[in-house]
């Protein structure tokens, strides 16, 4: 009975050191570690391997991240690489496929607040944010594309950025879509191709 005793007791001690969940200073007993420990280094580490004391190394002098090279600076930031100005013409060819994705781009992320044609009068202006000007004024119409995309970049006054939301190549084709709006707004008669100019008269 004594030794039953004993041995159930002794069985309770061991079953109780393993017992999950029970808090311990002690590293966790890993009987098979698989890789989870392995000497190596990590980031922002210290190391006296290196003469600056630091694990991480800086790249070498003109070192780019892949697919971060800007060489065509003036498409990068809309600006004349020489004169800083912001350049008159789009750096993208104009075509219909090019402009509709322009569009596109532009009735998701313009048009809630310049509206879907331009007027400044889209739903989140109406229902109070700032109002944006409308971009058929001569103003509007006199800014260089270049500004256009700085705008649309970097933001202006009260206009927030959207360089994180759109591509580089869609910013552009917002701003193709733009001049196609402020366009369409003050068409004239010439505007209009012969043939729909026919149709419109027999209406
Ligand atoms: C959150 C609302 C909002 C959105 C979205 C928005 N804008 Fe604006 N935008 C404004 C406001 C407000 C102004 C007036 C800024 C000021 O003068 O304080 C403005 C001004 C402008 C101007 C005039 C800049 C100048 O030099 O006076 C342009 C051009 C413009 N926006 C283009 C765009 C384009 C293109 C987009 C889409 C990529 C866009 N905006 C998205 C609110 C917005």
């Amino acid at each position: 009975m004594r030794r039953i005793t004993i041995a159930l007791l002794a069985l309770t001690a061991l079953l109780s050191g393993c017992y999950r969940g029970q808090p311990t200073e002690k590293p966790p007993i890993h009987i098979i570690s698989d890789m989870d420990e392995q000497p190596k280094f990590e980031a922002q580490d210290y190391t006296t391997f290196f003469p600056n004391e630091a694990v991480m190394r800086v790249p070498p002098a003109g070192t780019l991240a892949r697919e971060w090279l800007r060489g065509d600076s003036a498409f990068y930031t809309g600006l004349d690489p020489t004169t800083l100005q912001p350049i008159v013409q789009a750096p993208v060819n104009v075509t219909l496929s090019g402009l509709e994705q322009g569009q596109g781009r532009f009735n998701i992320f313009c048009a809630p607040c310049h509206g879907r044609t331009g007027d400044g009068q889209g739903i989140v202006a109406q229902r109070g944010y700032i109002p944006p000007p409308t971009f058929h004024s001569d103003v509007m119409r006199g800014y260089s594309d270049g500004h256009l995309f700085q705008v649309i970049t970097n933001g202006i006054r009260t206009m927030p950025g959207y360089a994180q939301q759109i591509p580089v190549v869609d910013r552009w084709r917002i701003v193709t879509y733009v001049r196609a709006l402020q366009r369409s707004q003050r068409a004239s008669r010439q505007d209009v191709p012969e043939d729909a100019l026919r149709r419109l008269q027999r209406k």
